[in-house]
């Protein structure tokens, strides 16, 4: 059975949770997009590792986890992320794409000072992402295969270089980069990483043909994604179930069902439209009582109600199968809970996210009400132990969402975790 796990919002879904979950039960993990702008928070032991870039399930015995080829990879964070690794036999579990691009350290400066330049700024995680990326589709990006071929990276690094020097000279009126600091350095990474390059699409196809499970880890969520999320407020990659396959070489018909992430709240970290979005002091309220600071850069959250209009849209054109609702347990005590069902702007009702840049940003959210739930959820062990207000909201989602939850998420540890039939 292979399966993709997306997000369904605007990242930081809880996604790491449910990927840890259903880790145990297959024998491949791949991340398919995004780079170090992600982190998954997984606690064992006692000990809490925050996962950028290798997939948490490394922290599983036994289990392949793989760096597609849709990913960008900082070399020096994923050394650092290989190095805090419980020591055994990680060796042979890690794999990475040697078709996956490469974040240099002009990616992440340019990144900064084009944000310093936007009139609209996006609220990047300042990683280096979107410039890697956009390398990518200029077709000048460095590949994690250059890297272990000294002659052709130094020439791919060498026109960079030139370009990119002129930008930061003439452009932003700052010193570019010299070329034998980042050449030597990057050759290093190369030889540390060199175990762990490979062929990452024909392994996965192997492994699905020889009848493996394979679960594909999206990061941030559909609203972040370059072409369906809120546009231009998004990450420069493929984060909806579709960019699993272009990020790992997996074929699409392999693929057997889509489990969507949605927290039963929304969040969203740096700028763009929020229709839902709570007043700034139950915005407060709910972030500091959710712990909602981003993961990778430790920003706050902004906060607003579940908005069924964005997830609708993401169940549709992911093809959620089945759908996990977490952070359940945050709604707790809250008098009276709203749903978002559609947005108004200028007399018209919108049943779907505007494209319109201006209608989402000033669209007003339609809400649907119910009261809510006052005792503490987190021992809740099956769906009939939760109070009836609970269970009512539950139910009211999966209605107006018409898809099957069979997952809901009561508190941080696996523990506090429903799963529903
Ligand atoms: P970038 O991916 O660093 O280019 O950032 C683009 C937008 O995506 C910004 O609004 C970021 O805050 C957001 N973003 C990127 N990664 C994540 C994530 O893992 N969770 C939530 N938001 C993210």
């Amino acid at each position: 059975m292979n399966t993709i796990i997306v997000g369904t919002q605007w990242g930081d879904e809880g996604k790491g949770k449910i990927i840890d979950i259903l880790s145990a039960k297959v024998d491949y993990i791949v991340r398919y997009q995004g780079g170090s702008n992600a982190g998954h928070t997984v606690v064992v032991n006692g000990k809490e590792y925050v996962f950028h870039l290798i997939p948490s399930g490394i922290l599983h015995k036994g289990k392949i986890c793989c760096i597609g080829n849709g990913v960008v990879v900082d070399p020096q964070a994923l050394i650092k992320e290989i190095k805090g690794l419980p020591k055994g036999d990680v060796g042979n579990r890690l794999k990475i794409s040697s078709l996956a691009h490469v974040i240099l350290p002009y990616h992440k400066v340019l990144d900064r000072l084009r944000e310093t330049k936007r009139t609209n700024k996006i609220g990047t995680t300042g990683r280096g992402i979107g410039p890697c990326y956009s390398d990518k589709i200029n077709r000048c990006g460095i590949r994690m295969a250059d890297l272990l071929n000294a002659a052709v990276f130094k020439e791919k690094l060498k026109d960079n270089l030139k370009e990119k020097n002129e930008i930061f000279e003439k452009v932003y009126k700052q010193n570019g980069f010299d070329f034998n600091s980042i050449y030597g350095e990057y050759l290093d990474y190369g030889k540390y990483l060199s175990k762990y390059i490979c062929n990452v699409t024909s392994l996965l196809n192997k492994a699905a043909s020889g009848k493996k499970d394979i679960l594909l880890e999206g990061a941030q969520g559909t609203f972040l994604d370059i072409d369906f999320g809120s546009y231009p407020f998004v990450t420069s990659s493929s984060a909806t179930a579709g960019g699993a396959c272009a990020g790992t070489g997996l074929s699409p018909v392999k693929i057997d069902k889509v489990v969507g992430v949605a927290k039963a709240y929304t969040t969203r970290v740096g700028e763009g439209p929020f229709p839902a979005e709570f007043d700034p002091s139950f915005g407060e309220f709910i972030r500091k009582k959710g712990n909602e600071f981003g993961a990778t850069t430790g920003r706050p959250r902004r906060c607003g109600w579940f908005d069924s209009v964005m997830v609708s849209e993401s169940i549709l054109l992911n093809g959620i199968t089945e759908l996990a609702i977490m952070k359940l347990d945050i709604l707790n005590g809250i008098k009276k809970i709203k749903i978002c069902t559609a947005y108004k702007y200028k007399g018209r009702l919108f049943k779907e996210f505007p494209d319109d840049l201006e209608a989402a940003k000033f669209a007003k959210p339609v809400y649907k009400e119910m009261p809510g739930w006052e005792e503490p959820i987190d021992k809740a062990k099956n769906f009939l132990d939760l109070p009836l207000n609970a269970k009512k909201y539950v139910s009211l989602l999966r209605d107006i969402l018409k898809v099957k939850i069979t997952m809901v998420s009561v508190g941080s540890s696996r523990d506090n975790t429903i799963f529903l039939d």
